[in-house]
């Protein structure tokens, strides 16, 4: 079985994610979306909630699968059988660091990384965005699904 993983913090899962998740599950049996911990990062909601986030809004897609993982994303490759990290690659500015995480997963366990061009209409689109943009009370809901959007409003107003 061919098996890939999206791995991200998903604070929160965004249109831009589900664009990489989608499109990668034509090309694979299975693919994981995998919360991990990105420790240059403090996250809004708790790995249960994104975890929640994501199954609602990948669940029509059958071969994807959601999990979470506390430790090397190349350890969960190798526990959980993984072959491919895809990653979404939105402009320039992406590159240096996927480059260097693809390089250090690649010689540290033989990992491969696959990158996929984000669609035009979602390359300015991240999470921090969304966050700081719902944090002030502007209109998301072109970036995030109708019930991330409602889980945000909810946050940013301290419940
Ligand atoms: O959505 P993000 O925050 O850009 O995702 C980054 C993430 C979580 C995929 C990355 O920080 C990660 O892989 N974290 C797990 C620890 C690890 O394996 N780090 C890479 C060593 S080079």
């Amino acid at each position: 079985m061919k098996r890939a993983v999206c791995p991200g913090s998903f604070d929160p899962i965004t249109y831009g994610h589900l664009d990489i998740i989608t499109r990668a599950s034509a090309h694979f049996d299975q693919v994981v979306v995998a919360v991990l911990e990105n420790r240059t990062k403090s996250s809004l909601f708790t790995v249960a909630e994104r975890i929640e986030m994501i199954r609602e809004t990948t669940s029509n897609l059958p071969n994807v699968v959601v999990d979470s993982w506390s430790g090397l994303l190349v350890d969960y490759c190798k526990s959980n059988s993984v072959q491919v990290i895809v990653k979404g690659l939105r402009a320039v500015t992406d590159f240096d660091y996927e480059l260097q995480m693809a390089q250090v997963n690649l010689q540290a366990a033989g990992v491969e990384s696959m990158f996929m061009a984000t669609a035009p209409s979602h390359s300015f689109l991240s999470s921090s965005l969304v966050k700081e943009l719902a944090h002030y009370g502007g209109d998301v809901s072109t970036m995030v699904p109708a019930s991330v959007n409602a889980a945000l409003k909810l946050r940013v107003a301290g419940k």
